[in-house]
């Protein structure tokens, strides 16, 4: 209902006040200024709709340019989780990959907290599984599980997460001997659905990078340094003298910043066959997201991990309200903001 002139009086006294005593508290220093971007608020007005966050990434349309990435599975909890990030998915027009699937390898027990084709119809969504994994189904010459498992979910392909580092940290990692680039080259002559491949919080170097892109992967997503970090996670779950001893090894890797960086130098390259960026780990706002792809000249979106599982635990409400925040962010982004090169 329409404020009255009274009412419109009183708020307006009361947002005097409030300017008044919050205006000590709303003090910028110069240090604290994000320099990344030249802020251009004279070029244009505000943005009228959200039509202009929209891209094509892997052959969909998407919304906006932004994925869910792989988390969870295995627990009640998980099941929640998934369901809040695949309706999420399907409400907003972008795209997911699964946690770990290894355990659906074998057995349907866990199948039901996967399973969240129904929520997303049409929208990417992609199984996952580790590196150890897929020597293991090479070696057993069992690779066709993995294709009756991305059949089984209705998935639009699989992820394949590179995580040399935690596994090595893990009490109980598993340890592979071949090249990941070889047994990759493998799953992608005998599987017929696309393929992308991650880290898991430490990013690639430009030498791993530029073997991946050579590759016909559907996409590269980062998992770079910087956000969470799996090599970490596993050393809290080890014992102290371990965790004291090998962590520096964790801090090992590459950032989301400096990662877009080597992809734009590869870029120029001729051999590669690989033409999608997912640019995550430790992307912790639309503006880190905006600034990435702004800079990325390949044709990229932004992942993050951590960012949704805080919201997807709750109900789907306070998620929705997240993403709501993140759009409202990205909209005022995208038409006040320019990169600096
Ligand atoms: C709870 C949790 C579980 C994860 N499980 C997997 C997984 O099963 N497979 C995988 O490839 N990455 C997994 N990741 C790693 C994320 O996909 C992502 O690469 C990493 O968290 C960095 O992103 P962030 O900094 O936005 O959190 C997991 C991350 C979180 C937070």
């Amino acid at each position: 209902m329409a404020e009255t002139y009274k009412e419109q009086e009183l708020n307006s006294e009361q947002r005097k006040e409030d300017h008044i005593a919050l205006a000590f508290n709303a003090q910028v220093f110069s240090n604290q200024v994000d320099d990344r971007f030249y802020y251009e608020p004279a070029l244009a007005g505000h943005p009228a709709d959200t039509k202009l966050l929209a891209t094509q990434f892997m052959g969909f349309d998407f919304d906006l340019p932004m994925w869910v990435s792989s988390m969870t599975g295995g627990t009640e909890r998980a099941k929640h989780i998934n369901k809040n990030l695949a309706r999420l998915c399907g409400d907003y027009n972008i795209g997911m990959g699964l946690g770990s699937c290894r355990m659906l390898l074998n057995s349907d027990l866990y199948f039901d907290d996967f399973n969240v084709r129904p929520f997303m119809p049409g929208r990417p969504l992609f199984a996952n599984l580790g590196i150890a994994q897929i020597e293991q189904l090479v070696e057993s010459q069992s690779l066709s599980l993995i294709d009756k498992m991305v059949t089984k979910l209705q998935a639009d392909g699989l992820i394949v997460h590179i995580n040399p580092m935690q596994e090595w940290l893990q009490p109980e990692g598993d340890i592979y001997t071949h090249s990941p680039l070889d047994l990759i080259k493998i799953l992608l002559e005998k599987c017929p659905f696309p393929i992308i491949v991650k880290e898991v919080g430490q990013g690639f170097g430009p030498e791993s990078l530029k073997s991946l892109l050579e590759l016909p992967l559907a996409a590269i997503d980062f998992g770079a340094s910087g956000g969470t970090n799996f090599a970490l996670l596993e050393l809290l779950r080890a014992n102290q003298t371990a965790q004291e001893n090998l962590s520096p090894l964790a801090y090992i890797g590459h950032t989301a910043h400096e990662m877009v960086e080597m992809v734009n130098v590869l870029s120029e390259n001729t051999t590669n066959q690989c033409k999608h960026i997912i640019i995550s780990g430790g992307v912790k706002t639309f503006l880190d997201g905006y600034y990435l792809t702004s800079k990325c000249k390949m044709s990229s979106i932004y992942a993050q991990a951590s960012s949704f599982l805080k919201p997807a635990l709750g109900t789907y409400e306070e998620l929705d309200a997240y993403m709501q925040i993140q759009i409202k962010g990205l909209s005022i982004s995208k038409q006040f903001l320019r990169i600096k090169s």
